[in-house]
């Protein structure tokens, strides 16, 4: 397998700002999810704490620790691609001290992260300051932020009102300024994530945020169909129905084995004729062969 090259920077994906060509981050969680995406040639991956919802079941992004997200960027990282990894740190792990922070921030760094993302705005200054300050790049994530939910009051589109919309731009002024790399925007109306994406000199990257931003981040099982019951979002458009298709091949696996199609012949470790011989098996006849 030829050598992957050099791993995407984030000060590479600061310079793609207005480009042409729109940024992709996806999602991963592990070293399978992480080869599709890198195979695919996604600019970024994403270990994101939806790691919560989408592999461990829960029904938020509450219920994960920074030992839970360094656990799954260390698995990502290990097959070293050439996307940024960026590790999502997960609720109060930022909201805490300013040295507890930076370890929070830095045990994703030390798990394989070339980044770190985190979610809020003006509130959020003095933790983004600090972990920059420990040369660590940050990436904003302003408009819809789950571990705000209970806040918020659900899932729901943000910046709808004026006043709403001003503050999100002027939050993305200030992450912008505070030196954010990119801007994650979520769940906004289009004009609204089009006002900050030419008003922010840093790229937007968005999520249910129209086209008008300068990159997309989508959640690997949402995009491949394996989500299960999780509602899908408007945003959401599926490209394969991995967990149906993953259920039928399993369902054939079963049947083979249930009416002994599995395994065959060929999938077996066999004893030399001579020894079965010697131990009178099969009646000193070979062991007859299943169809392949
Ligand atoms: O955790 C995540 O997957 C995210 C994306 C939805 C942007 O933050």
């Amino acid at each position: 397998m030829a050598a992957s090259p050099a791993r995407v920077t984030a000060p590479e994906i600061a310079s793609r700002k207005g480009s042409e060509t729109p940024l992709v981050m996806i999602t991963a969680y592990d070293a399978p999810t992480a080869r599709t995406v890198d195979g695919a040639g996604a600019d970024m991956i994403l270990v994101g704490d939806t790691l919560a919802m989408v592999v461990l079941g829960y029904d938020d992004t509450l219920q994960v620790t920074t030992a839970d997200m360094a656990h799954h960027v260390g698995a990502v990282a290990r097959t070293k691609p050439h996307a940024l990894v960026v590790g999502d740190l997960p609720w109060l792990s930022y909201h805490v001290s300013t040295q507890e922070t930076v370890q929070n921030a830095a045990s994703l760094i030390r798990a394989g992260a070339g980044a770190v993302k985190l979610e809020g705005g003006r509130k959020r200054l003095g933790a983004i300051q600090a972990i920059l300050d420990a040369e660590i790049p940050v990436m904003g994530h302003i408009g819809l932020t789950p571990q705000s939910i209970h806040a918020l009051g659900g899932f729901k589109v943000q910046g709808k009102e004026l006043d709403a919309a001003k503050i999100i731009a002027d939050d993305a002024v200030a992450l912008a300024e505070a030196g954010c790399f990119a801007i994650v925007l979520e769940c906004v109306p289009d004009g609204v994530a089009r006002m900050i994406t030419d008003a922010v000199p840093v790229p937007t990257i968005g999520i249910g945020a129209g086209r008008h931003c300068d990159g997309q981040v989508i959640v690997w099982h949402d995009v491949l169909g394996f989500s299960g019951p999780i509602r899908k979002a408007k945003f959401v458009r599926e490209y394969a129905h991995l967990e149906l298709d993953a259920t039928m091949s399993l369902e054939e696996f079963c049947a083979d084995v249930r009416e002994g199609r599995y395994p065959s012949s060929a999938e077996t470790y066999h004893m030399t004729d001579g020894m079965a011989e010697q131990l009178g098996l099969y009646g000193g006849e070979r062991e007859p062969e299943l169809a392949p």
